[in-house]
C-alpha cells in the first residue's frame, strides 16, 4: 500500500467526528468577531443583516457612493464602525464624493446620531447656509475657522479661494435628502464618538462613521452561550425563522 492510501486511510479513521463538529458560521473574519445579526454564509445571523458584510476581502460594508472598510462591530452597543479610505480627513485631501446609502441599508443600519458630518468648502448660495440654516448645529463650540487653520488638509480650502469658505456640521439627515452638489459644497469628513469633543484637536477626532442597528434579540444570547450560533432556514427566508445552529457536540 502507497504512503499516500496509508495516510487517507488514518485520516479517514481520525476525522469523521472532527468534521462534524465543524461550524457551519463563520465566527470571525479578518479579527472582528462575526455575531448575530450578522453573517457572513448563507442561512446564518438574521436575514436583513446576512452577507451585508463578505469575509474573502477586507471584510467591506458596500454602499452605492463606495466600498467601507468595517473597523469593529460593538456588539452590546450595536454599533459597527466603519472607514471610508477614500474620505478627507484633517490629515489627508482626497477628491470630491458623496456619501449615498441604499434605501434599505439606511433604514435597517443607519448612521448613530453620535456620527457628525461636517459639509467643507460651500458656497456662500447652500441651501445649508439659507434656507435649511437650521440643519447646521454648533459642534461644541468647534468653527469653521478652526478647520481651515488647524488641518493641513482643509488650509487648501482657505488658501486656494483666499477666504474662509463656510462650512456645516450636521447629521445624517441632511446629507440622506440632499447631495453634496445639491448641498453645494465640495468635501465632507465625518467624525463618530462626538459627545466630548469640546476643545479637542481636531487631529484627535476619530475620523468614520458609526452605524447603528437595532434588532430583537430572540433567543441568540441563549442559543450562543450553549454554544450554537443563530440563524434561519434559507428556503423559507421570509419567515425570518431563527434556529440554533450547533456549533459543537461537545458536553455543555
Ligand atoms: C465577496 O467578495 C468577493 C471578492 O470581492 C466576490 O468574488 C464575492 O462574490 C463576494 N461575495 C458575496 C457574497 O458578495
Ligand atoms: C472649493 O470650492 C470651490 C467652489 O465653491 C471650488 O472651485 C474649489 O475647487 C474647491 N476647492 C477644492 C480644494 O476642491
Ligand atoms: C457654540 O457653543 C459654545 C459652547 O459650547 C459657545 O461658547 C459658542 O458661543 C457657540 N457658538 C455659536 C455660534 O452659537
Amino acid at each position: 500500500m502507497s504512503p499516500f492510501a496509508l495516510l487517507t486511510i488514518f485520516m479517514l479513521t481520525l476525522l469523521p467526528l472532527p468534521t462534524l463538529t465543524f461550524s457551519l458560521c463563520h465566527t470571525s473574519c479578518n479579527n472582528i468577531p462575526i455575531n448575530y445579526p450578522f453573517g457572513v454564509d448563507d442561512g446564518c445571523g438574521a436575514p436583513q443583516y446576512c452577507k451585508m458584510l463578505n469575509c474573502s476581502t477586507n471584510l467591506p460594508f458596500i454602499t452605492p457612493s463606495g466600498t467601507y472598510k468595517v473597523q469593529g462591530i460593538h456588539y452590546n452597543k450595536k454599533t459597527p464602525t466603519i472607514y471610508d479610505p477614500s474620505m478627507s480627513t484633517c490629515s489627508i485631501l482626497q477628491p470630491h464624493h458623496d456619501f449615498v446609502m441604499s434605501e434599505i441599508k439606511s433604514v435597517i443600519i443607519p448612521p448613530a446620531p453620535d456620527t457628525v458630518f461636517t459639509l467643507l468648502n460651500c458656497s456662500r448660495d447652500s441651501s445649508v447656509l439659507n434656507h435649511y440654516r437650521s440643519l447646521c448645529f454648533n459642534f461644541s463650540g468647534h468653527s469653521c475657522d478652526e478647520l481651515y487653520g488647524s488641518c493641513t488638509s482643509f488650509r487648501l480650502f482657505h488658501l486656494l479661494s483666499n477666504n474662509t469658505p463656510p462650512c456645516c456640521f450636521t447629521g445624517y439627515d441632511t446629507v440622506k435628502y440632499m447631495s453634496m452638489n445639491t448641498l453645494d459644497c465640495t468635501h465632507y469628513t465625518t467624525v463618530y464618538n462626538t459627545d466630548g469633543l469640546h476643545g479637542v484637536a481636531l487631529l484627535d477626532w476619530i475620523y468614520g462613521i458609526k452605524l447603528s442597528y437595532s434588532v430583537p434579540n430572540t433567543g441568540c444570547d441563549q442559543c450562543g452561550r450553549s454554544g450554537g450560533t443563530c440563524g434561519f432556514d434559507v428556503k423559507i427566508e421570509g419567515m425570518q425563522l431563527l434556529v440554533a445552529v450547533w456549533g459543537g457536540w461537545g458536553p455543555e
